[in-house]
């Protein structure tokens, strides 16, 4: 039994590379659906469909906690899953990554009365299914009325990470979007990758906003699944302490595996499975 993580492609992995440093004790199976990604420019529909198809793979392998380590899927896809799907699955489980990501932007817990919010502007960028969803703003704004929060969709971005584009172009691409937020909110405090690829471009986002702190989900992550197990441990008990990780991608193996491996830091081998 493990935890499942999922992603449209490549960017979970940046979000597994932390949880595998964190926590690890525990077993993983990654599943990239790269032969259909990006998600970022599909319906809602079609990412919910894709999303519950990776969910039921996953539990099919044997995981009893899945981890949408993808921003579009929990955008569009979780609510959905968690309220009408999981009833097929009694005990099993299905976290996203926004509740974490808004917790630690805002500085403020999902159940918390906060009197005296401080006044905020935050930036978003995300692809543009994501912002579409308006999934960040409108939390965001739930907790923190004072914020101001401007989402700028990167529609290429995860495209132009995942065919491996040359650093001057994924650099000219991330100043384009820099320049799109600052026209928009010229004194941002705060900025959120709110897309699990951007962090692998994380240096050009850096470079671009100089002293401003750039939120990034892969320790967010790896913070909220520890405090997830600690609260629920008769989840925790059923996860054997093998520390193993399997790999599997809709994609040919041999195709994605050189960019994956670099992406995660470490030799990967994938298997190749078919979501229906
Ligand atoms: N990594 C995904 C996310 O966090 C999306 C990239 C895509 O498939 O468009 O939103």
């Amino acid at each position: 039994m493990s935890i499942g993580v999922f992603d449209s492609g490549y960017g979970g992995l940046v979000v597994l590379r932390e949880l595998v440093k964190q926590l690890p004790e525990y077993s993983y199976v990654y599943l990239g659906d790269n032969a259909r990604a990006p998600y970022g420019t599909r319906t809602p529909e079609e990412i919910y469909q894709f999303t519950l198809q990776a969910v039921d793979k996953l539990f099919a392998e044997g995981c009893e906690l899945v981890i949408l380590a993808c921003n579009t899927a929990s955008a569009n896809a979780l609510r959905r899953i968690q309220q009408h799907d999981l009833l097929r699955y009694p005990g099993k489980k299905v976290l996203g990554i926004l509740v974490p990501t808004i917790e630690q932007i805002t500085g403020l817990p999902w159940s918390a009365l906060h009197p005296y919010p401080q006044a905020i502007n935050i930036g978003v960028f995300a692809t543009q299914a994501t912002v579409n969803s308006h999934a960040y703003k409108t939390e965001i704004l739930h907790r923190n009325p004072q914020a101001k929060v401007v989402e700028v969709a990167c529609p290429e971005l995860a495209t132009l990470i995942e065919s491996g584009a040359d650093e001057v172009v994924l650099r000219d691409y991330v100043k384009q979007c820099v320049d799109q937020l600052r026209s928009e909110l010229p004194d941002v405090d705060a900025v959120l990758l709110g897309c699990t690829h951007y962090p692998l471009v994380l240096e050009h986002f850096v470079s671009e906003l100089p002293g401003i702190p750039v939120f990034d989900q892969g320790q967010i992550t790896a913070d909220a699944l520890r405090a997830y197990l600690s609260n629920h441990p008769e989840l925790e008990k059923r996860l054997p302490r093998e520390g193993d990780w399997r790999f599997l991608t809709t994609a040919e193996p041999e195709l994605i595996e050189p960019l994956a491996t670099a992406f995660f830091g470490l030799p990967i081998q994938y298997e190749k499975v078919v979501l229906s």
